[in-house]
């Protein structure tokens, strides 16, 4: 775990540009990430190949941003070991950390 606490769990609220977090319903934590704003072409026109499109489980770049926002720091290393097309890796590349992934797929 990083040593920044998330924004909702120290009642911070909102985390840049992309979520809000605080006291939340009936004095219960919430965390809520505003990522579907813009739609998913949108989001990867101009960083994903056309190609990664085919993927069937593909993730939508601004979720894996704002984690990458809220619980890394530049230059902080961002490893998925599970990373299909590289959505995380891109976006933590875009907001300079370095990126490290594995895939079971060779495709
Ligand atoms: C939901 S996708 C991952 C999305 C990715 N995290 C991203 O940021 O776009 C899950 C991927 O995990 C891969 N996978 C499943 N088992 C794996 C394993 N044992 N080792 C590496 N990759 C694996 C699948 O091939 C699939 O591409």
């Amino acid at each position: 775990m990083p040593d920044h606490p998330h924004p909702a769990a120290d009642g911070a609220g909102a985390a840049a540009g992309a979520g809000a977090g605080g006291a939340g319903v009936a004095g219960l934590a919430t965390s809520v990430w505003l990522t579907g704003q813009r739609s998913a072409p949108v989001q990867r026109r101009g960083r994903y190949l056309a190609a990664s499109t085919q993927h069937p489980a593909r993730m939508l770049p601004a979720i894996a941003a704002h984690a990458v926002a809220v619980y890394t720091r530049p230059g902080d290393l961002v490893a998925d070991p599970m990373c299909g097309i590289g959505t995380t890796l891109i976006e933590a590349v875009h907001q300079g950390r370095d990126a490290l992934g594995v895939e079971l797929e060779s495709r």
